[in-house]
């Protein structure tokens, strides 16, 4: 069985190295302190215990024994033996940079990287290491033990080969891939973020309350989820970022990011992970 190397234990961390070890696979979770693994491993444990109550029909194993698959740790040298890494540390480049570098010194030559970025080319990050073909985009979708399908994304230099294990290991923990090509923000976050940006205008102008604009794009448009209560669930650290990366890369201003975006990021309303976004939440 493979072992899976998973870097960043945040919001898509947690919740890929949740999915994999649901699925049997030894993982390897590397973040930068021991107190952030110890919260992760809290917000794995929690949504195991909701994922067995949601689905209570699946044969799955109990907490203890999906937790012990997954080895917390903040020492990159751990990942040596992984044929797949899957990258989910925050959305900069600057961050994401040092760990290619870093990885590709340390990872089997054949090992493949797993990109799963909002918005940052697959090529740009390939480019940090000397192994192109082997990096791939996986933008899973958020929640990731509940989402079925992964937004894979082939980079200028993506081997066809390893397009193939990628889709093979999605395969394994039940995940199906649309592939689609490379420029930033790929298909789902160049136009979700500007649904999730012009929402945010529509309240700072005050045409609409935030429970308003996620009413209509739920009630009228039939959406699971209108796009400010998808804002708060991915994080607004995480959209003001994506929303710069998509600004910086097409210097197109309809990417320009909402200044109340921007001051609910200062003030650390993130939305769910800090208990307060354009809603409040309840958190551990
Ligand atoms: P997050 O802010 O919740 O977590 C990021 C994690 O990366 C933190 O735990 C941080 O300590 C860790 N980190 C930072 N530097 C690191 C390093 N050098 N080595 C190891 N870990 C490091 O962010 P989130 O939401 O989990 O996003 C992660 C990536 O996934 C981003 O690129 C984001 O754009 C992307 N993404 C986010 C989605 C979402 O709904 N939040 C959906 C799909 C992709």
């Amino acid at each position: 069985m493979n072992k899976i190397g998973i870097i960043g234990g945040g919001v898509m961390g947690a919740g890929v190295a949740q999915s994999f070890a649901q699925y049997k696979f030894k993982v390897i979770l590397v973040d930068i302190s021991n107190d952030i693994l110890q919260k992760t491993k809290g917000e794995i444990t929690r949504n195991i215990k909701l994922y067995k109550l949601c689905n209570s029909k699946e044969n799955l194993d109990d907490i203890d024994i999906i937790l012990s698959r997954i080895e917390f740790t903040t020492d990159y040298n751990e990942l040596k033996d992984c044929s797949i890494i899957v990258e989910n540390a925050s959305e900069n480049f600057d961050i994401k940079k040092e760990i290619y570098r870093r990885i590709d010194t340390i990872c089997n030559e054949n090992s493949i990287f797993l990109a799963n970025t909002s918005c940052i080319s697959i090529t740009k990050i390939a480019s940090l290491t000397e192994r192109p073909d082997k990096v791939i985009g996986a933008h899973f979708m958020n929640p990731v033990p509940m989402k079925k399908t992964i937004e894979v994304i082939k980079g200028y230099y993506t081997s066809e080969s390893t397009i193939e294990e990628t889709k093979k290991i999605a395969f394994k923990i039940e995940k199906r891939c649309i592939l689609v090509n490379d420029l930033p923000g790929f298909v789902s976050n160049r136009i979700s973020h500007l649904f999730m940006n012009e929402a945010a205008y529509v309240v700072q102008d005050q045409v609409g309350t935030p429970e308003q604009v996620d009413d209509i794009f739920r009630d009228c448009y039939g959406h699971k989820m209108g796009p400010l209560e998808t804002a708060d669930l991915i994080g607004l650290d995480t959209v003001v970022k994506s929303l710069d990366v998509l600004y910086e890369s097409y210097r197109d201003p309809k990417f320009r990011c909402c200044p109340l975006l921007r001051k609910m990021v200062d003030a650390k309303l993130y939305g769910r992970k800090t208990g307060k976004g354009f809603y409040k939440y309840n958190i551990y």
